[in-house]
């Protein structure tokens, strides 16, 4: 695909008030986003008239004292999505599952009703659970390990997908004169009989209008990239600079032609949050209101969090970022190592990478040209397919919309209008072939 015909790619984030963990507090925020429905539903009507591709959700399954506050109370994805396919006509709607706590059969039925409910517009963001608290919530002995959490999703995406194959597109003939409800010859029944998992099928629910649901994978070590190059349409990642984010897509290329799939067949978008100002003075001010906001103590805890609630209040703030070894490999072990390198690399003291954690600067940040200049050059130069964007502050995310979406229009880079139905064909990805069918017409 040439530079000049691909489309940047976007996807809004719900999460809790926009800005950053004590975001809340700002005179501007909804304090009760994470469980306001009212909110939700506006958030997604204003990126549906910004042309978006979808709503993305992150999750997770445990939470302490300590948590970020919108993590305490909020909407379990599937049904708050479910709620918003009636609420909205064009958007994609991504949520968050894990395959560590779940079991194949539930999720395959979960997202294939979200595709037919919302005329095909389902994607599942595929995560392996960093929190290891997260087992005393699912009668488990033990948080699995880190690679073998990925080996277990693995397997589980091959089942789920085994699932959604079960029926063809056409198997549901319901022909009233003679009796036939569907052809059975357009039935397939799995009969998975693996290491992890053994699962019968078929699935409950016909072929949905995307063929599958769109699959995300959220995951950066090598385990989640090799995850991504072998199952999934998309990729969730964040990097800091154009280069590291180039490095990275280069690199998921070169793993999916390793599995003989084409780089077309996969998209990688970037987190990342925007403030848009009057002026570059403006939005900064705009970002140090919100930014003051978070206390020390309370960007500690939210530093605590990637290294499974440790208690970082016990080292003095302002001497070197201490040694915590191992600490963060069976959890969020691409974000824990990140950190653990910046800090080391910048001789940074524990108070300058909490809050760099807690309050990060948005990499695009000035006015609507200066973040469209940012975004068009970090999608031109290969860096990217696109972004999930959040607010920086409560009321950027509208202030986007309404101010950088149309310079993006302009300069040919973004729909004005959505150019299909699913999610899958406003994405440009390939329709995928029933593997039983597939089989089926080879052989014969
Ligand atoms: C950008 C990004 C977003 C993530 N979002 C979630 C999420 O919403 N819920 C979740 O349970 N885990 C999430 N994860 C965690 C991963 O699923 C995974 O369990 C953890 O990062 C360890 O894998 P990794 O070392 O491959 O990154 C996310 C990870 C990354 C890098």
């Amino acid at each position: 695909m040439s530079q000049q015909s691909r489309q940047l790619r976007l996807g809004a984030i719900i999460q809790g008030p926009s800005g950053n963990m004590s975001a809340w507090r700002h005179p501007d925020a909804v304090a009760d986003a994470s469980i306001n429905v009212e909110f939700v539903q506006q958030l997604a009507r204003k990126a549906e008239q910004g042309r978006f591709d979808f709503l993305f959700i992150a999750d997770g399954l445990y939470i302490t004292p300590q948590s970020i506050p919108h993590f305490l109370n909020r909407f379990e994805p599937i049904t708050l999505l479910s709620a918003l396919a009636l609420v909205t006509r064009h958007i994609g709607l991504v949520g968050t599952l894990s395959t560590s706590y779940s079991e194949p059969f539930t999720v395959a039925r979960q997202f294939a009703s979200l595709d037919h409910l919302s005329g095909g517009r389902a994607g599942w963001n595929v995560v392996t659970t960093p929190l290891e608290g997260t087992a005393k919530n699912f009668s488990r002995a033990k948080h699995t390990e880190h690679d073998e959490r990925y080996r277990v999703a693995s397997e589980y995406l091959q089942v789920t997908k085994g699932l959604w194959d079960s029926w063809e597109a056409d198997a549901f003939t319901r022909d009233k004169a003679s009796g036939q409800y569907f052809d059975p010859t357009k039935l397939h029944t799995l009969n998975h009989q693996g290491h992890y998992y053994q699962v019968q099928g078929p699935l409950n629910v016909g072929r949905t209008p995307q063929g599958r649901p769109i699959v995300f994978q959220a995951g950066a070590s090598d385990a989640g990239k090799a995850l991504a190059a072998e199952a999934a349409d998309a990729i969730y990642t964040r990097q800091e600079t154009p280069e590291q984010a180039k490095a990275f897509r280069d690199d998921v290329h070169q793993r999916l032609i390793a599995q003989g799939r084409s780089p077309d067949e996969l998209l990688v978008f970037q987190g990342t949050s925007v403030i848009i100002g009057d002026s570059e003075a403006d939005a900064e001010q705009r970002y140090q209101a919100t930014a003051q906001l978070v206390t020390l103590e309370k960007a500690l805890e939210y530093l605590g969090r990637y290294f499974e609630h440790h208690d970082f209040s016990q080292y003095d703030p302002d001497a070197p970022f201490p040694d915590i070894g191992n600490l963060g490999e069976n959890s969020f072990r691409s974000t824990t190592d990140a950190i653990k390198h910046k800090a080391r690399a910048g001789n940074l003291t524990l108070r300058q990478v909490a809050l760099e954690e807690a309050t990060p600067r948005p990499s695009f940040l000035g006015t609507a040209e200066q973040v469209a200049d940012g975004l068009a050059h970090w999608f031109l130069s290969g860096a990217t397919d696109g972004f999930i964007v959040r607010g920086g502050t409560p009321t950027a995310f509208d202030d986007f919309v309404d101010q950088v979406i149309p310079l993006l229009q302009a300069r040919g880079l973004y729909r004005r209008e959505y150019e299909a139905t699913t999610l899958r064909e406003n994405l440009g990805l390939p329709e995928p072939e029933n593997q039983f069918a597939a089989k089926a017409q080879r052989v014969a």
